[in-house]
């Protein structure tokens, strides 16, 4: 029964003093998958990653190994592999912690993906803000030349592949793939209309892999263990461990490991010290970054973190940003926060992005200043409805969605806006 078992993928060396150091990742086992890999097939790697169960971390969950079997086999073009830790979805801030903590076992997955896509280049493109982890990985990296795990000529294997650290400047829509592809190439971070995908057209018009950071650092201990035993963790179509960022309204927040399937509530009163104030002071949590629509309190307990489950529920599990809300909360406050944060990252290329985050920012702020009518209730719910799948890439979704479910689990507190002038929680 996942969210009972302590096993650890991601974070299971944090505990040791210098764990991003190659000497103690390799004392613990480190680079050992790698060389476990390299005496594979590409075929086997990406069959075993299938296996496996491990789904995109990105947000997405996209099945990662299947990703890996569409870059084309025998095409003369170089193949590229991105690492994306922009990490900008607010709520978010794991891959953070993996690359303090665990830069080596990213290095080692990338490589092994690179392996078994035929990638000899390979990029990381981290989020801007992210200055300390920038030099961390860059050292990391460093280190990795020095010992053979990267370079012309990996533990003698004869396999190549070159790794270089490019950091963003602080776009939240450089987080999307094609974004980042146009960003890594020098160009303004626009999403390019798909198809084509990167497995086809990505960096350079080349065929492109682009993985999460902890997506890619799952890869060794899959490698090493087998796929059958990742899937063993986490529940159905859920596989493996999955790291939530709890935070808001609770009493430990953090970043916790766990196995995918464990009931919200649990996650919630045994890792992250239980909701401020008691259960019964819980009003809402948005399970999976700002962007996913927001839980009842009904829901939250006895939803368990999990695609399908999540899914179900109405919302979605993104990237694990569980955001946890009191009865302090103004929900109509929050989501238009939340919506100016949208408005402010559209770049601006397609019409429903560029002018509908504008609208719902508007209207969130009349509706949160008061002044806002029953009309407007129904206004941003069409002005959100117009966004959603009407923009080249997700970002659109990204700001209609909060403020659709806000509006349909909340709409008690939309009407106390219009017809008190103010908000119920005083
Ligand atoms: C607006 C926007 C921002 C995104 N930001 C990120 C991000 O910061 N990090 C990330 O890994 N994926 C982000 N994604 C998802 C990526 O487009 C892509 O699906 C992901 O990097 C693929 O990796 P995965 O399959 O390992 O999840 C974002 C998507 C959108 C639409």
């Amino acid at each position: 029964m996942s969210g009972t078992s302590k096993t650890l993928i991601l974070f299971r060396n944090n505990h040791l003093a210098n764990s991003h150091t190659l000497a103690v990742y390799e004392a613990n086992g480190g680079y050992r998958a790698a060389a476990k890999a390299f005496g594979m097939t590409p075929a086997e790697i990406i069959d075993d990653v299938k296996k496996s169960g491990l789904r995109g971390r990105g947000g997405a969950a996209f099945p990662a190994g299947l990703k890996w079997s569409f870059i084309p086999k025998n095409d003369p073009r170089p193949k590229y592999l991105v690492c994306n830790a922009d990490e900008g979805e607010p709520g978010t801030c794991k891959d953070r912690d993996i690359i303090r903590y665990n830069p080596h076992q990213l290095i080692e997955g990338m490589s092994i993906a690179a392996f078994a896509v035929g990638a000899e280049q390979g990029y990381i493109y981290i989020r801007g803000e992210f200055v300390r982890e920038a030099e961390v990985l860059v050292k990391a990296v460093k280190e990795a030349y020095a010992a053979g795990h990267l370079g012309d000529n990996i533990q003698g294997k004869g396999i190549r592949f070159h790794l270089a650290v490019h950091r963003g400047a602080g776009a939240y829509v450089c987080g999307e793939e094609t974004g980042l592809i146009e960003s890594l190439e020098g160009k303004k971070g626009q999403p390019r209309l798909k198809p084509p995908f990167p497995a086809n057209i990505g960096l350079y018009d080349c065929p492109t892999v682009v993985n999460n950071v902890e997506t890619l650092a799952a890869v060794p201990l899959i490698i090493e263990n087998g796929g059958a035993w990742y899937a063993s963790l986490g529940v159905d179509k859920s596989a493996g461990t999955k790291i939530f960022c709890v935070s808001g309204h609770v009493n430990k927040p953090g970043n916790y490991e766990v196995e995918l399937g464990i009931p919200l509530k649990v996650l919630l009163e045994e890792y992250a010290g239980g909701v401020r104030g008691g259960w019964g002071n819980l009003k809402g949590v948005i399970p999976g970054g700002s962007s996913t629509p927001v839980l009842t309190p009904d829901i939250c307990e006895t939803v368990t973190m999990d695609y399908d489950a999540i899914t179900k529920a109405g919302s979605m599990l993104g990237s694990g940003a569980v955001i946890v809300m009191d009865k302090s909360v103004c929900i109509v406050r929050a989501i238009a926060r939340l919506s100016r944060f949208y408005r402010h990252e559209s770049c601006g290329q397609c019409t429903p992005c560029r002018e509908g985050t504008g609208w719902l920012a508007k209207l969130m702020d009349r509706m949160e200043a008061g002044k806002g009518s029953m009309e407007d209730i129904d206004l941003l719910t069409d002005v959100a409805r117009n966004i959603q799948g009407k923009t080249i890439c997700a970002l659109g979704d990204a700001a209609a969605m909060p403020v659709a479910g806000a509006i349909k689990a909340f709409r008690e507190e939309f009407v106390y806006h219009v017809q008190h002038g103010r908000c119920m929680v005083g």
